[in-house]
């Protein structure tokens, strides 16, 4: 007998959810697309012209009231986060939704407690790395002890300067550079070293071209200390200003070994040598370092929903990535170690 499928409502058809719902609606098998929400007409008529969608919505209230809709797949802008996660799941709706969680921890716990009361209901943070298999493969080793007992984690999210600054429009709302990309990072780095919570962090920062960020109390060059409460490490470097293209790498260290994840981040195996040297073309973005990653990040959630399964990862951990970027962010502006409770 064939399964049934899974209907979706992506709601937020920018940067990001359109190559979400692409996914959702060619290659996630036992999912469609039954509905696809933007207030904006341009985006939808995008939807129009590209999606197989059953209904497309201005609202977000439409996409919740119609029963062909089993999950909601949020893409939209982080600060809207947790009132759409409360929502969907008040209206009988499973929830995968972008990274962060939230920008506000009292938010977040309003999230986790809502999501308890309905717990048949499924409710995944897109940390899109937990689906990619070079860290996938890296961490089946640690977990197998592989590299002895991990005990530092040292990890870099670094972005190609984009010359127009066009980042830095929404650098009022995205947190900042710790919630905003060294979130993943963090995220990583308890994954690594089994989850543990954080009890102090210090952070740091340089603006090296993007001058607007000063206006937020942002950075373009931060890093950061991280300590767990069970002794582990963790350094983070979060760049917006790269020259060669987007360079995000994660060394594992422990006591008997290390495994270090795209080291060179090169955007395939072809090596070019000439007079100047020899050379590699590197990742150009985010997407094409993790575009198998998100596909996998949707058929796993996909999966979960159709077999009423476990999800890989839970809210504490979401909860727990904004805990420590927001203190790194609090320790930046302050220029002050923050202790976590
Ligand atoms: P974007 O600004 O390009 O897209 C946001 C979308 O939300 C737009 O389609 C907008 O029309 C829609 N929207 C705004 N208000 C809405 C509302 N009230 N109801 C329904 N839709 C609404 O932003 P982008 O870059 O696509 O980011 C979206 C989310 O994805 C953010 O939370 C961001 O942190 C996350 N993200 C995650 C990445 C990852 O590596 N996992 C990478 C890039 C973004």
């Amino acid at each position: 007998m064939k399964a049934k499928s899974v209907g979706i409502g992506i709601v937020g058809l920018g940067r990001l959810g359109r190559r979400h719902a692409e996914n959702l609606a060619r290659y996630t098998p036992g999912a469609h697309l039954a509905a696809a929400c933007s207030p904006l007409e341009a985006e939808r008529q995008w939807a129009r012209d590209h999606l197989p969608v059953q209904a497309i919505y201005a609202d977000y209230a439409a996409v919740l009231a119609d029963p062909a809709v089993e999950a909601v797949w949020l893409v939209t802008p982080t600060s809207l986060h947790p009132a759409q996660i409360i929502a969907a799941l008040e209206a009988g709706k499973h929830v995968f939704c972008e990274k962060p969680l939230s920008l506000d921890l009292d938010e977040c716990r309003q999230v986790t407690e809502v999501a308890a009361r309905y717990p048949h209901l499924k409710v995944m943070i897109g940390f899109v790395r937990r689906f990619d298999a070079s860290y996938r493969a890296a961490q089946a080793r640690i977990e197998a002890g592989e590299i002895g007992r991990p005990f530092m984690v040292r990890s870099q999210t670094c972005d190609k300067n984009d010359p127009d600054g066009f980042f830095v429009q929404f650098a009022p709302t995205s947190g900042g550079i710790f919630l905003d990309c060294s979130v993943h990072d963090i995220d990583l780095a308890r994954w690594m070293l089994g989850s543990p919570r954080a009890k102090r962090v210090y952070a740091s920062g340089t603006i090296a071209l993007h001058p607007g960020l000063a206006a937020c109390q942002d950075v373009d060059n931060g890093v950061a200390i991280c300590e767990f409460e069970g002794g582990q490490l963790a350094m983070f470097y979060a760049s917006r200003t790269m020259a060669h293209g987007h360079d995000t790498q994660t060394e594992v260290i422990g006591t008997a070994g290390s495994v270090a994840v795209g080291r060179h981040a090169r955007a395939d195996r072809v090596e070019i040598a000439d007079a100047s040297g020899i050379r590699n073309t590197c990742t150009p973005s985010f997407y094409e370092r993790f575009e198998d990653a998100f596909l996998r990040e949707a058929q796993a959630f996909v999966a979960a929903v159709a077999s009423a399964g476990p999800l890989p990862l839970s809210l504490d951990d979401a909860l727990e990535a904004t805990r420590i970027g927001i203190a790194l962010r609090t320790s930046l502006q302050s220029g002050q170690p923050v202790v976590l409770g």
